[in-house]
């Protein structure tokens, strides 16, 4: 028997995960989902929990759905507890967004100035939560999905004795989109992905045995459709991928285009609103048919949303674990030596064997001048991130956004701190 808590269970990607655990059942034997929001959520918790019987009873499936806001019944003797939650919901989200703009610095849900904002908001909550998971399922793996992916995780991981894998879809995407390029089946392609989250490059690329990375690089560089939907498809120079001789992934354009990047962000923000704002419509589209009666499936709408493929990372995870696959998947762990130059307990996204033991990081050793710099830079800027959010210290948080390779000078950062510290004085706990 297995049993899943599901923290954030109102996020209106939830469909998506139950259609993953519906299609695994031969494998994945789930007897239980606990699915867990709070008050704001309630509503949303609400319809989720109404479709999810009408899709677990059109399976034919005998598992037990629950949903409530008592975080420790949900977790307590859980399996898996996978973490998607958004502190502050999509307003502080849009707010992470328009506060780095004014100030002519990117505004990003997960990078710069917004995924700092949206670190120093959640990692106070998981925390806590990892310790309802220490006294009440200290068995459980926890599938971290809630974003900064890499940086919360390597939080819970310095503070708690919570086993925690992080998550993105980001690698299986680009996986399913260098396929589709050279017009190979996914499983034939092999990947050796390594970075961070949001800042994971696909070093090389094989098909069949053959070193096809240069062959990718090139068609990237042509324009062929290598993005997600919640990113603009700023095109790549050619010259400076091949010059790079690495696969970025679609986040890398926030480094390294940021002119026309935050020229977008701003046209947006001006015309169609930022990422947040349309996708506070979205949301209220997909509710919509959530709650219609005859809907027993996840709507193809779903689709608008970034997350593609979130629910097979995350449930291929739990197969790996729970049925001992011994298989890899890039995940968000702790480096312990697969980057020679960063630290054991630095966590990066990198590619991983999974068994019912654990993870084991395929080590990398010695990366390239090319990208130690921007690794290096972002992982410091991480830490002291962390570090700020748990103590509470502004000296720290000013030092942090004056790290990020984003910001690019120390008066813009200290404006944006007291701007983000104001804005999210409610949900700071520590400040
Ligand atoms: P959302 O705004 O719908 O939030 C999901 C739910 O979390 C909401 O129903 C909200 O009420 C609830 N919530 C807020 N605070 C909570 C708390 N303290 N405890 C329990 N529930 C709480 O967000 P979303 O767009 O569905 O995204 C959810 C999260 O998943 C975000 O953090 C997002 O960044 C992340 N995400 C990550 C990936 C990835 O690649 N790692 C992919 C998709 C989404
Ligand atoms: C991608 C990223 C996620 C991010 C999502 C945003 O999938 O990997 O980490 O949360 O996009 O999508 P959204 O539809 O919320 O803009
Ligand atoms: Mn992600």
């Amino acid at each position: 028997s297995l049993k899943l808590a599901i923290i954030g269970g109102g996020s209106s990607y939830t469909p998506e995960l139950v259609e993953g655990v519906l299609k695994r059942l031969d494998i994945l034997p789930v007897t239980e989902m606990h699915f867990v929001d709070i008050e704001a959520g309630k509503e949303k918790l609400e319809i989720i929990e109404g479709l999810t019987r009408r899709m677990v009873e059109k399976a034919g499936a005998n598992i037990e759905i629950k949903a409530s806001l008592d975080r420790r019944a949900a977790i307590a003797n859980a399996d898996f507890v996978m973490t998607q939650f958004r502190v502050g919901g999509l307003q502080a989200r849009a707010n992470d967004e328009r506060i780095p703009i004014k100030y002519d610095v990117i505004g990003q849900e997960t990078t710069g100035p917004g995924g700092f904002a949206k670190a120093l908001r959640t990692i106070p909550v998981i925390l806590d939560i990892c310790k309802d998971i220490e006294e009440l399922a200290p068995n459980a793996w926890m599938l971290n999905f809630t974003n900064p992916a890499g940086l919360v995780t390597e939080a819970i991981q310095k503070y708690t004795q919570v086993k925690s894998i992080g998550l993105c879809n980001v690698p299986v995407s680009m996986q399913m989109m260098i396929a589709e390029m050279m017009a190979c089946p996914p499983e034939k392609l092999s990947l050796e992905c390594i970075g961070l989250n949001h800042l994971v490059w696909a070093h090389r690329a094989w098909v069949d045995g053959q070193d096809v990375t240069a062959e990718v690089l090139k068609k990237v560089g042509d324009g062929q459709n290598f993005s997600m939907n919640n990113i603009f498809e700023e095109p790549w120079d050619p010259d400076f991928l091949n010059a790079l001789g690495a696969i970025p992934c679609p986040y890398h354009r926030y480094f390294y285009q940021v002119d026309a990047m935050l020229a977008e962000e701003k046209e947006s923000a001006r015309d169609g609103g930022t990422r947040a704002e349309q996708v506070m419509k979205t949301e209220a589209e997909l509710f919509e048919l959530y709650r219609d009666e005859e809907l027993a499936e996840k709507p193809k709408q779903l689709e608008m949303r970034g997350g593609a493929y979130y629910s097979d990372a995350s449930l291929n995870l739990v197969d790996a674990i729970y049925n001992d696959r011994k298989t890899i998947h890039v995940i968000n762990v702790a480096n312990n030596g697969t980057i020679s130059s960063l630290p054991d307990e630095a966590v990066i996204e990198c590619s991983a064997v999974v068994g019912s033991w654990g993870v084991r990081p395929l080590a990398v050793g010695k990366l390239s001048p090319a990208i130690t710099g921007l690794i290096h830079q972002v992982k410091a800027y991480e830490q002291l991130a962390i570090e700020a959010a748990v103590e509470g210290s502004y000296n720290k948080a000013f030092m942090a956004l004056s790290s990020n390779p984003l910001v690019p000078d120390i008066t813009r950062a200290k404006a944006i701190l007291d701007d983000i510290l104001r804005t999210n004085h409610d949900y700071l706990p520590n400040f």
